[in-house]
């Protein structure tokens, strides 16, 4: 088959070498995105007087009916058109003519595959940030449910102190805003136009790169055709904040895991996010939780492949670049898959708020108030930390908690102890008085929980 670029070549290649250099298997995702920055191109080169009316007219309708079935997903792409871009305009001079062949007047392939995928991640972009939004709003509401449930906090995944679990579930709002942030303020850089740069150089045809930057919605051009051809900065800088935000989500995704085991029984996942074994009728696994703990790695594996593809690539456009997007469109749809899927795990899981506090009574996660009590009446912080330490060791001895060693023992230990220790020794309490800021007491969280659903807008 004729290449549409085949006038200096005397013979073609053969089918399964066409196949290995193809991107349409995958790059036909960029479908919508094409025309439309078609559209934007030829309407420019209308009004800029480069093609007469009529012709512009000829080319739109062509491809606002091609858009119309790209939407109804009628189109048939062909490997022997190699990508999106030539099989578009291939359709459109079999519908339309040989007038379709003005369409590439004045652009490239190279800055017109970069334009798609900006369109196309500035969209993406805008999902995945309103499902940030989503995830948190779940987390917010169980946090509201469960400012005064008490657990144990770890550290080494030892038990260190008892927290408030609305505080536990508040740090990940904030890890997901930190990654909301970051989605937006990368949209700054996806938002500029290559369109115009042409294969590298810029073009001899009077063309208006801000009018089709404007027409489509762009906030400004690159400044520089070549960087804007061989500029992969804005993929990778996508992939590395999903990389950021799947870690986020893989943490959050062990813990659960933990806690729904039997070792745990702090949550309960709904079973719609659970699945049974095949052989062992007891079981009930976290399968969505494990699965987006593992599908964090595709998407690191995507941004190592980029950053590698892009390592040591001479200016400026490459074939290498095509491998740009796979990982692209994988990262895409994993994000937001995960997105979805961990909403709807936080908004329905089971939160077992008697074990969780039963587990703060059966353990030395309170010892810090016993050295926080001596240090308050004056003893200093390091020889506190030693007398509680002893008093730890004297009950791992008799196998008994702190709570339960008599006042005399205390009195030995620091004539300081009085018997407001046993109070001091709750957890409730011990929660309820951290309430530096930042921390987990309750009218702490409380004022916490009313800062981040101001910044939510919601609730
Ligand atoms: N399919 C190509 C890609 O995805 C489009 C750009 C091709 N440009 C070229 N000069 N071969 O990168």
């Amino acid at each position: 088959m004729k290449k549409l670029w085949g006038g200096r070549f005397t013979k073609t290649a053969e089918e399964w070498v066409d196949e290995f250099g193809a991107s349409i298997p995958f790059d036909q995702e960029l479908v919508e995105e094409d025309i439309e920055g078609s559209l934007a191109h030829v309407t420019m080169l209308g009004e800029c007087g480069i093609l007469p009316a009529e012709d512009v007219e000829k080319i739109k309708d062509g491809l606002l009916r091609l858009l119309e079935k790209a939407k109804r997903g009628e189109l048939e792409f062909s490997v022997a058109y190699e990508d999106i871009h030539l099989n578009i305009e291939k359709m459109l001079i079999d519908d339309i003519g040989s007038v379709g062949g003005k369409l590439h007047t004045g652009r490239s392939r190279n800055d017109q595959v970069a334009t798609d995928m900006h369109l196309y991640l500035r969209k993406r972009v805008k999902e995945i940030l309103s499902l940030i939004r989503g995830l948190q709003r779940a987390l917010v509401s169980q946090a509201e449910k469960h400012v005064e449930t008490i657990m144990p906090g770890y550290t080494h995944l030892q038990r260190a102190q008892p927290i408030s679990f609305a505080h536990h579930l508040l740090a990940y709002v904030w890890m997901l805003e930190r990654d909301y942030e970051r989605f937006s303020e990368s949209l700054k850089r996806i938002n500029r136009s290559p369109l115009g740069a042409g294969a590298l150089a810029g073009t001899t045809f009077p063309i208006n790169r801000h009018r089709t930057a404007e027409l489509l919605g762009f906030e400004g051009i690159y400044e520089n055709s070549l960087d804007a051809v061989s500029d992969r900065d804005f993929i990778i800088e996508f992939l590395s904040n999903s990389s950021m935000l799947m870690m986020h989500l893989s943490r959050l995704a062990e813990e659960l895991i933990l806690w729904s085991s039997q070792e745990f029984q702090f949550v309960e996942l709904d079973d719609a996010f659970a699945t049974g074994s095949s052989i062992m009728p007891q079981k009930k696994n976290p399968d969505m939780a494990e699965l987006i703990r593992g599908k964090t790695g595709r998407v690191y594996g995507h941004l190592m492949a980029l950053l590698t593809v892009m390592k040591g690539l001479p200016l400026a456009y490459n074939k290498d670049m095509q491998e740009d997007k796979e990982g692209m469109f994988d990262t895409v749809k994993t994000v937001i898959g995960s997105l979805k899927i961990f909403t709807g795990m936080i908004e329905t899981m089971n939160v077992r708020v008697d074990a969780m506090e039963k587990a703060t009574k059966q353990d030395f996660s309170n010892a810090t108030e016993l050295a926080d009590y001596l240090a308050a009446k004056g003893m200093p912080f390091r020889e506190a930390h030693e007398v509680v330490g002893k008093l730890v060791l004297h009950c791992i001895e008799q196998g008994v908690f702190l709570a339960d060693l008599p006042l005399e023992v205390y009195k030995e230990a620091s004539p300081l102890f009085e018997k407001d220790i046993y109070d001091a020794l709750n957890p409730r309490t011990a929660v309820n008085r951290r309430n530096s800021a930042g921390g987990t007491g309750f009218a702490e969280v409380r004022a916490t929980l009313a800062k981040v659903k101001e910044r939510l807008g919601t609730l």
